[in-house]
């Protein structure tokens, strides 16, 4: 902290900060690219974490730094519709949130703050949306505002789709409403969380492949495509009234009887959409069994669940890499119970459920098998790690 303190003085001079606030990333455990069709997911936060040093200003100018030269400082003044940096600043994270905040609950005061993530960028662990929650604390802190958390949660995950992806709820609920040694079963519209513990044998080891998948970059566009053809798939059913009365929404097509969902998946002509529609309602289907595999603490059954939805992620979804089966192979033949991309897919991370005994030899396979022979950043720590389900976001008066 005191490192960062100094930091903090050295770009912004005297005073000191004011507030610390932190969010953590999330790991995805299952029920992945459904957030955005309405079906309930299950993701855990990380112990690693966007932290936020920030002193009021008593204008309306917000300037932020970064630790990371990456990402070189931004000014700008807050508005009630805020112009965006061009596509892919990091910046527009912040005038995400900002904007959101002083529309919502404004007028907001600006302020100075110094940004510190230990969350790698563009691994699927949702560095960008901490960010942006973390931000959103930010702006109501320095104006002495509160709002309630799920409500916030909400706002800021449409909030964020400033920055040019059409993301869903799930990153949001989960960094600002997480608890300790509990995944949350978050269900949608109107945003609810169900705390589920973590069994304590159980271990979920993170894996980045090294492949970035940057969600304001080149992953935008192919997101936003799997969205369109997921609601373009249920649009087929919706407008099928005579065939299909009463179904409006996917929630609608999983409460069906089994089989009328087979009849529903079969009734699309359009192969890639079909797949598409058959990935989401099956991977909605997978969530409610996983999380009665959790509450029985059955490892085995939790773990399956993981592998079909990789699978399916892989071949339904079309979201998956080289990379990422992989991996997912190195860490099952090395005795995880089950294994999954986590996050939207196109590189980023894999999770791998195992128990206390088998979690050092999935890490140690992955580290002979995946990284040996690639070259890896200084910072493995952040990239291959065990988790610990953590705690949510939180607000520091300094
Ligand atoms: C990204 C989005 C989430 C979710 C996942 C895929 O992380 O931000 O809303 O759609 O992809 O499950």
């Amino acid at each position: 902290m005191s490192d960062l303190a100094n930091r903090f003085a050295t770009q912004f001079g005297p005073p000191g900060p004011a507030y610390l606030i932190s969010a953590p990333g999330r790991v995805n455990l299952i029920g992945e690219h459904i957030d955005y069709a309405g079906l309930p997911v299950l993701p855990v936060a990380v112990q690693r974490q966007v932290r936020v040093l920030v002193r009021p200003r008593a204008d309306r100018t917000v300037r932020v730094a970064n630790c990371d030269p990456a990402f070189p400082p931004r000014t700008f003044a807050i508005t009630n519709d805020i112009d965006p940096f061009p596509v892919g600043d990091w910046g527009n994270y912040i005038k995400a949130a900002v904007q959101h905040v002083e529309q919502r609950y404004g007028p907001i005061g600006g302020f100075d703050a110094l940004v510190d993530s230990a969350l790698p960028v563009a691994a699927g662990l949702s560095s960008s949306s901490a960010l942006v929650i973390a931000t959103g604390l930010t702006a109501l802190a320095v104006s002495r505002r509160d709002a309630p958390a799920l409500e916030l949660a909400e706002g800021l995950a449409l909030a964020e789709q400033y920055v040019g992806t059409r993301g869903g709820g799930m990153d949001q609920a989960i960094s600002l409403g997480a608890r300790e040694g509990a995944a949350a079963k978050i269900e949608f519209a109107p945003l609810h969380l169900t705390y589920v513990p973590v069994p304590h044998e159980w271990r979920f080891v993170v894996a980045s492949s090294l492949v970035a998948a940057e969600k304001s970059g080149a992953v935008q566009e192919a997101y936003n495509n799997r969205r369109r053809d997921v609601e373009s798939a249920l649009a087929l059913l919706v407008g099928d009234v005579v065939r299909w009365p009463g179904i409006e929404s996917y929630r609608d097509v999983v409460s069906l009887p089994a089989v009328e969902i087979d009849a529903a998946i079969s009734s699309i002509a359009d192969e890639t959409l079909r797949r598409r529609f058959r990935h989401v309602v099956r991977e909605g289907a997978r969530v409610l069994a996983a999380e009665q595999a959790m509450r029985r603490s059955d490892l085995e059954a939790f773990g399956e669940l993981m592998c079909a939805s990789h699978v399916s992620l892989r071949d339904d979804f079309e979201v998956s890499r080289a990379e990422l089966n992989e991996m997912v192979d190195i860490a099952m033949e090395a005795g995880a119970a089950g294994a999954r991309l986590t996050g939207a897919g196109f590189g980023g991370c894999i999770v791998a459920l195992s128990d206390r005994g088998t979690a050092p030899d999935v890490v140690t396979a992955l580290r002979k098998r995946y990284y040996a022979s690639r070259s890896v950043p200084d910072d493995l720590d952040n990239l291959l790690f065990v988790t610990e389900p953590s705690g949510g976001a939180s607000v520091s008066a300094l």
